[in-house]
């Protein structure tokens, strides 16, 4: 039996903030409690019953990629503001033999779309449509991206690693703070959606911490998954039911959509850190394009443990990433429809120019970066949420995945698939809807990130693997939007860099900068008030921030080939293993 959590974020908001500003002075001057250790396997992610659930299939025999099938699958139960059957992932696998890949298990356009879908009669933006109508809704790429990494890499009958989540669904499990809270702020959305005010508000009111829930269409929908096998998603049962749902909403995505989605296998973005070797996903996450790129900078100065929270560190953080930003907004795109631009991007030979055209005393104003058309956003300007989950994975054998999966905002669109008891994605706001205009994480994009059909959105998702001595070393990931390259970053260089422990680094506060809006953004801690003037003398405008920073959940390989973990305290993650 599971007893009940106490996670802050389950508090209202400006509660949320007041214990942030508590607990995280104290994160950054030591570690909320020491990393895990495990011998053979861990899962790491933002549930201990997801944790658990891959846990319980790598003690069954099973590898890193059977139990990343059961822990995704667990989370889509325990987690559905971001765990998903209709959203989309990156998974980045790497084996016992070294060999890695990511599959890119992103949603797409459907057919039959085009640039003006989210433009009026007029030819103005409708940002609301983007996040809130069927229109939001890109073809799901989870189930079938599922199925790859399993035939590609599993070991353990498919029905064997759909059973944890199923019997989760079907016999139900206690909602955690963490749930409870997210549900009582997403029920004037929810309740619209008569599955999901059906299933979630049963009673009308919001669920307690400490209920159980039980999900009965979920649970049909995984004995279907299980016994029909991944394609009752693209042509079976599940897929009839599916279409169904999206005609009688008259959202673009047909049933054909669904049957001819194809997850892509890629090779991983190798970056050289002083010696650590850091795989990032490629096109179309341009989280990964953006960790590559801030590193491939960032190695160009010494930063040593005595930088530990200081104006210089800081100073120069912002400036790498907010110039990552500038290249999004510009270049990127899903690499299928536009010229890569990866070589040029990172090419080491730019990056050091970039490095050089960084002064250490003053700020280069956004202005200057990013080219001319950045527009303001109207309607939903700040993300409503930032629930996206990650999970880390290594097994007795050394193969590891690294998986971050979303809906895109908490609960995607609100809507559930009719008698699925699964939430339909909104990841057609990751788009630039209209050239110029920001998501609602604020990314401006332009035309290489243009709608069109059967194209992948741009993501910051950058689930991460890092070798050293050509040994696995590191597995690691968050949510967080926008925020996501920020967070990597800095946990890896507060690793690489400032010699601290993976828990240590996980806690330490964090800061971003995506060049606009023109802020550097910090969390309650993470800078005195001497390095806030110094920033500020710099030309930096501060503002802090009200929500926790990311869910980072690690894994290290220490030399001897034991396992240390270290989840993220910020939402309450859980670190299981044997
Ligand atoms: O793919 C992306 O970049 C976004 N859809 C991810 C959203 C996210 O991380 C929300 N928050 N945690």
């Amino acid at each position: 039996m599971r007893s009940p959590r106490r996670r802050f974020p389950g508090f209202p908001r400006v509660l949320a903030a007041l214990l942030l500003g508590a607990l995280l002075p104290a994160l950054a001057t030591g570690a909320s409690r020491p990393p895990q250790q495990f011998s053979h396997g861990v899962v790491v992610s933002t549930d201990s019953l997801a944790s658990l659930a891959g846990v319980s299939i790598l003690e069954r025999g099973g590898n890193a990629a059977d139990a990343a099938v059961a822990t995704a699958l667990a989370l889509a139960v325990v987690h559905p503001q971001a765990g998903n059957l209709l959203g989309g992932h990156f998974s980045m696998w790497r084996g016992q033999d070294g060999h890695a890949e990511v599959i890119d298990g992103r949603e797409v356009a459907p057919s039959g779309v085009d640039p003006s879908l989210f433009l009026d009669a007029e030819g103005h933006p409708e940002p609301r449509a983007s996040l809130r109508s069927p229109r939001a809704i890109g073809v799901p790429g989870t189930v079938p991206a599922l199925a790859l990494l399993h035939a590609r890499h599993g070991k353990l009958p498919w029905s064997t690693v759909v059973e944890p989540a199923r019997r989760l669904a079907a016999d139900g499990f206690f909602i955690s703070s963490e749930l409870a809270g997210t549900l009582r702020r997403a029920r004037p959305i929810l309740s619209r959606d008569p599955d999901a005010a059906r299933i979630f508000y049963p009673h009308g009111a919001s669920p307690s911490t400490g209920d159980r829930l039980v999900q009965k269409d979920l649970a049909l929908t995984l004995k279907r998954l299980q016994e029909g096998g991944p394609t009752t998603f693209q042509s079976g049962e599940v897929a009839a039911q599916l279409a169904q749902d999206l005609a009688r909403r008259g959202a673009p995505v047909t049933r054909s959509d669904l049957s001819s989605y194809r997850p892509i296998v890629r090779s991983p973005i190798v970056i050289d850190y002083r010696g650590w070797r850091v795989l990032a996903p490629p096109l179309p996450s341009a989280g990964g394009v953006a960790v590559a790129q801030a590193l491939g900078t960032l190695r160009h100065y010494s930063i040593t443990p005595e930088d530990r929270g200081g104006s210089r560190l800081f100073h120069l953080l912002a400036e790498t990433l907010r110039r990552t930003f500038a290249d999004r907004f510009r270049w990127l795109g899903d690499p299928d429809f536009i010229q890569d631009p990866l070589s040029r991007l990172l090419n080491a030979t730019r990056l050091d120019e970039w490095s050089r055209s960084i002064s250490l005393d003053r700020v280069t104003p956004s202005a200057e970066l990013f080219s001319a058309g950045v527009e303001r956003r109207k309607g939903p300007g700040r993300p409503e949420s930032e629930e996206t989950t990650h999970f880390s994975i290594v097994d007795h054998w050394g193969n590891a995945v690294s998986q971050t999966t979303t809906l895109n905002t908490s609960f995607g669109t609100g809507m559930i698939a009719r008698g699925t008891g699964l939430f339909w994605n909104n990841e057609m706001d990751d788009f630039a809807i209209a050239p110029g205009l920001p998501n609602t994480y604020g990314i401006p994009g332009s035309r290489p990130n243009a709608v069109v059909a059967g194209k992948r959105p741009l993501s910051s998702m950058s689930p991460t693997i890092v070798e050293r001595d050509g040994h696995l070393s590191l597995v690691l990931g968050s949510p967080g939007g926008s925020t996501i390259p920020s967070t990597i970053v800095e946990v890896l260089l507060n690793i690489f860099d400032l010699d601290l422990n993976i828990q240590e680094a996980v806690d330490a506060p964090r800061i971003h900068h995506q060049g606009i809006p023109d802020f550097l953004q910090y969390e309650p801690g993470a800078l005195s008030p001497d390095v806030r003037s110094a920033l500020e003398r710099r030309g930096h405008r501060l503002r802090a921030r009200s929500w926790p920073q990311g869910d980072v959940q690690v894994i290290r390989v220490e030399s001897g080939g034991a396992l240390s973990a270290a989840a993220d305290p910020r939402r309450g993650g859980a670190a299981r293993g044997y």
